[in-house]
């Protein structure tokens, strides 16, 4: 499976901080924002990524993570020249896809939870059709939201509808079979302008190939759009890894874990970063038998 990480956008709810400084390059507490959904990425094993932005951060997004060696992955780079919709990932994506299956993730959602990995391998082992996610959310009307009929069965996805029909929002997270790229190409512009990722989950919904699989109130899934919400996405991350000593979406861990490189590996990057508790935290890993 490949993965796709889209990242473009002009993130203007969080101008002027985004004026110049592309949004999924912002921090996170102690990390710049992509991180966090690269790590659910490297969780669900993907090693070969595509990161998608705009022409003007495109290269941003190569200075900061490379070829991906160093953490034995692979990345890809694509630009999307006009914000057409998130959609449009699958029709950029077609020659990195090369009929393999996809998990799309947006750049700016953050996951953190102790069912991550399962739910991800779960999504992972369903070869045919699509699976998606449902979330609780207070106000889900900025949000792709699930419609259920009274036995829980998804009747539609629509997208940030003024009346939403359940408190289900669709979070940026999306596996696809290799069919998506076909179905992206046919999917029309929505009255934004946009080929929205709804159309394509309407599309499996229609063939019945859609799952939704709901995530419970133990899963954080932490909304990044606006300052107020960066600052308390950011306090979380320090909350946690202040009580536990074990970082969030730490990707040098999550590659020496997953045994994507070795322990010296992992010591050589901390050894560039040892003047910051980042760097200082990767070479206490590395000493560590795993
Ligand atoms: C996009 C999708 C929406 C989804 C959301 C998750 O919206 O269109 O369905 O629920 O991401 O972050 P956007 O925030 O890009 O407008």
């Amino acid at each position: 499976m490949k993965g796709i990480i889209l990242a473009g956008g002009k993130g203007t709810r969080l101008y002027p901080m985004t004026k110049v400084v592309s949004k999924q390059l912002l921090p996170i507490y102690d990390k710049p924002l992509i991180y966090y959904p690269l790590s659910v990425l490297m969780l669900a094993g993907i090693r070969e990524v595509l990161v998608i932005s705009t022409p003007d951060d495109i290269g941003m997004y190569q200075r900061l993570l490379g070829s991906g060696e160093r953490l034995g992955m692979r990345f890809s780079y694509k630009v999307q020249p006009k914000p057409r919709g998130l959609a449009e990932a699958f029709i950029l994506g077609e020659e990195f896809i090369a009929g393999d299956s996809v998990c799309l993730i947006l750049g700016d959602n953050v996951f953190f939870g102790q069912s991550l990995t399962r739910l991800l391998q779960q999504a992972m082992e369903n070869k045919t059709g699509a699976t998606i996610f449902g979330y609780p959310v207070k106000d889900a009307r900025e949000f792709g939201v699930v419609e259920f009929d009274e036995n829980y069965n998804v009747v539609s996805i629509e997208e940030k509808p003024e009346k939403p029909k359940s408190n289900f929002a669709v979070p940026g997270l999306y596996f696809y079979d290799s069919r998506v790229v076909e179905i992206a190409k046919s999917v029309k512009p929505s009255a934004r302008g946009e080929l929205e990722i709804t159309a394509v989950n309407n599309a499996y919904l229609e063939k019945g190939e859609l799952k939704v699989t709901l995530m419970g109130r133990g899963m954080a899934w932490l909304d990044t759009g606006t300052p107020g919400n960066m600052l308390k996405a950011a306090e979380f991350v320090e909350a946690v890894q202040d009580r536990q000593g074990f970082y969030v979406s730490c990707i040098e861990e999550i590659a020496w874990r997953r045994g994507f490189i070795d322990s010296a590996q992992l010591e050589e990057i901390g050894n560039e970063l040892k003047m910051t508790d980042y760097g200082k935290y990767l070479l206490t890993i590395a000493r560590e038998t795993k």
